[in-house]
């Protein structure tokens, strides 16, 4: 059968996370990829570890972060996540990926976009923030689309190790998003509960 990856952003939404089999396979195959070490405190390895990783996600009150799925046709294919928030100065920060098979089609940029609106409307948060690898210029152009705008640089700020295992710093492009700047031109993803 010749299956067409979920890439539309027409069908999708953004929904809350489940440890289901099913949300627990789709975080394991988008973690099972080079570009996303890193995108989580350990190594998304095993279905323990992709439990691990949904847990915090489960509760449907948010504190100090919220994650959702962007869901395509029922299925998780990606994750874009408000963390850090800081209600005192109505702050977060955020953050993205999506599975390999369903890059391309607009799902990153379109469920940023989504998640800020639900962090500005529904948490009543001021100020978004996010940065990348100035080495990850599609990240910034995901950002860009949603809204996001361009602060700074900041110098040699990370720290990964090569391939041969040596350490090497990055430097990091910053951005934000304001509650009363534009909204972006694209139309961002709905929360489904
Ligand atoms: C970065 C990532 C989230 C993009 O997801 P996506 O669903 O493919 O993004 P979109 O389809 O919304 O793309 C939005 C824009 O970014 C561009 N873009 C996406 N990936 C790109 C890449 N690797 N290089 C250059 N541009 C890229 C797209 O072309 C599009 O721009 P356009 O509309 O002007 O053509 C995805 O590649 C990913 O999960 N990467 C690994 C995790 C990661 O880097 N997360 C961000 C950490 S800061």
């Amino acid at each position: 059968m010749n299956q067409q990856p979920p890439k539309r952003t027409e069908t999708a939404t953004l929904r809350p996370w489940t440890d289901s089999t099913a949300d627990i396979a789709s975080i394991l195959q988008a973690f099972d990829t080079d570009d996303m070490a890193g995108q989580a405190g350990e190594p998304i390895n095993g279905v323990e570890a992709a439990r691990r990783w949904v847990a915090p996600w489960l509760e449907r009150e948010p504190r100090s972060g919220i994650a959702l799925a962007i869901d395509v046709n029922g299925r998780a294919v990606g994750n874009v996540m408000a963390t850090a928030i800081d209600r005192r100065h109505e702050t977060a920060w955020v953050s993205y990926w999506v599975s390999p098979d369903a890059r391309g089609g607009g799902l990153a940029s379109a469920a940023t976009a989504g998640l800020a609106d639900y962090c500005f409307q529904e948490l009543e948060l001021f100020r978004l923030e996010l940065a990348h690898r100035v080495n990850n210029p599609g990240s910034g152009r995901v950002a860009v689309k949603a809204g996001f705008v361009p602060e700074g640089i900041e110098r040699a700020k990370l720290r990964y190790l090569d391939e041969a295992g040596q350490p090497v710093r990055f430097d990091v492009q910053t951005y934000s998003r304001l509650r009363a700047d534009p909204a972006p031109l694209l139309t961002p993803l709905r929360l489904k509960t």
